[in-house]
């Protein structure tokens, strides 16, 4: 599998339609949300993506029964699952395995997790995750990379996030959800996902109040029940991608079950640059006709843009008129795919947290890399603007995250295919 490789003859304007996947980041913290509850769960609309699957073998080995309705469906048994120890070789591979820890302290008032994976770019430190279990009455050790929690009781409390985490918010919702008392998230992330995962909770019985704003309210209760089905919301940010593809190759594409309101951000900036942008119920077109206007983008928490969407947006604005930048608000260190980018002839600098864009710039294919799941994407889209052929390598990244993603923008008249040979 690591050999394959994305072999991709750009300058294709991409056309038609194109149906996005659930959301990966609601998913992968609402499948480990499904242990809090005494019932059977029905979850739809889930990704077929590898980290799905990962999470899928790991909550089996914790004794999860897991059928399949159909391909994006999950019926989720978790009531035999007597085990809080996950320290499978799996788990370090996979970020959201920390969601294991909320979940089962949630559960057992104990967990034993591996420390989590995931792509790099900069220290991932998870000290927000662990202040919130200790404020909750739980001690906390790290020892040997596995995260030792134990708590006697846990009882809810005010917590102030020093910073706007989306991981945190989740993991002291999972591991506050039936603890005694009241518990306040205060500077609390908002993205769409925290949303999903809260009303999953509230529909299995949870009470929790304010998913979506910078104050979330949970009221512990005795017992989640498992019962009817809860549907994931629309990947906002293969949504993004999609949106910022069909733009780069001065495309027409309809991009369907999205949520409009989540991606108003990349709208806007897309907007500026002259991109045209028609919104529906669930679904949006993108079109491009004019030249593209340099713009400045700031990646920020949810509801500001998207760090997800930063490295594809810096290959859009590599077709722009002019010196664009891209400031990176949310980690230290997501510009290591640039390299990547120079390789085919982009000219950008990167000043600290600024990369500084100089355009317009024809892309010239090359083989280049995937360094993580959403470089990967970008580079996909360097490739479909880019003149002759690009192969990109190390594709499992992308597989993580994306479903399908090379049949579905073959299926907009993309000429990409999957190769296994050198
Ligand atoms: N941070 C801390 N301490 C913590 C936790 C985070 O200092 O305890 C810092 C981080 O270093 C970072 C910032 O806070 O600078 C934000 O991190 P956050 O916790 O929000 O990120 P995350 O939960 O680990 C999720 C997504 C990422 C996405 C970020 C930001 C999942 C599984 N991952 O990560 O998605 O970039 O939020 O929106 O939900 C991806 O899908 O490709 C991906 C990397």
């Amino acid at each position: 599998m690591g050999l394959e490789k994305l072999v991709i003859r750009g300058q294709k304007r991409l056309k038609g339609e194109v149906t996005v996947s659930g959301a990966k980041n609601a998913a992968v913290a609402i499948l480990p949300a499904a242990i809090l509850t005494d019932g059977d769960c029905e979850i739809e609309n889930i990704p077929d993506i590898l980290d799905i699957s990962i999470l899928k073998t790991i909550m089996i080995g914790l004794g999860a029964k897991i059928q399949y309705p159909n391909n994006s469906s999950m019926k989720i048994s978790t009531t035999n699952i007597n085990a809080y120890t996950a320290t499978d070789k799996q788990i370090g591979k996979l970020r959201a395995s920390y969601y294991l820890m909320g979940a089962l302290l949630g559960k057992f008032k104990k967990a034993v997790v591996t420390f989590p994976g995931g792509c790099d770019f900069g220290v991932r430190p998870i000290d927000q995750h662990i202040k919130g279990f200790e404020a909750l009455g739980a001690k906390v050790e790290i020892e040997h990379g596995e995260v030792n929690i134990n708590a006697h009781r846990l009882i809810g409390a005010p917590i102030y996030l020093d910073v706007v985490s989306v991981g945190a918010t989740i993991n002291i919702i999972l591991a506050a959800v039936k603890a005694e008392g009241i518990t306040t998230i205060e500077n609390a992330a908002k993205e769409p996902h925290i949303v999903d995962l809260a009303n999953f909770l509230n529909a299995m019985g949870a009470d929790i109040k304010g998913a979506g704003t910078d104050v979330i309210k949970i009221r512990g209760v005795k017992e989640l029940k498992g019962g009817h089905a809860y549907s994931i919301i629309p990947d906002q940010i293969e949504a993004g991608t999609f949106m910022i593809a069909a733009a780069a190759t001065h495309g027409d594409v309809l991009v369907k079950n999205v949520i409009p309101k989540h991606m108003e951000s990349l709208t806007a900036k897309l907007q500026e640059m002259n991109v045209r942008v028609e919104e529906y119920d669930d679904s949006i077109r993108v079109f491009c006709k004019d030249k593209l206007q340099k713009v400045n983008v700031k990646t920020l928490p949810y509801p500001g843009f998207p760090t997800d969407l930063q490295p594809p947006a810096t290959v859009l604005l590599c077709r722009s008129e002019g010196t664009s930048t891209i400031t990176e608000g949310v980690w230290d260190n997501r510009f290591q795919y640039i390299d990547e980018l120079k390789r085919m002839g982009a000219n950008i600098k990167v000043e600290g947290r600024m990369a500084v864009i100089e355009g317009p710039v024809r892309l010239s294919g090359a083989p280049i890399r995937a360094l993580d799941l959403r470089a990967g994407a970008a580079m996909v889209i360097a490739g479909l603007i880019a003149q002759g052929e690009t192969t990109v390598s190390n594709i499992e990244c992308i597989d993580r995250g994306y479903e399908k993603l090379e049949e579905k923008l073959k299926a907009l008249g993309a000429d990409i295919r999957r190769s296994t040979k050198e």
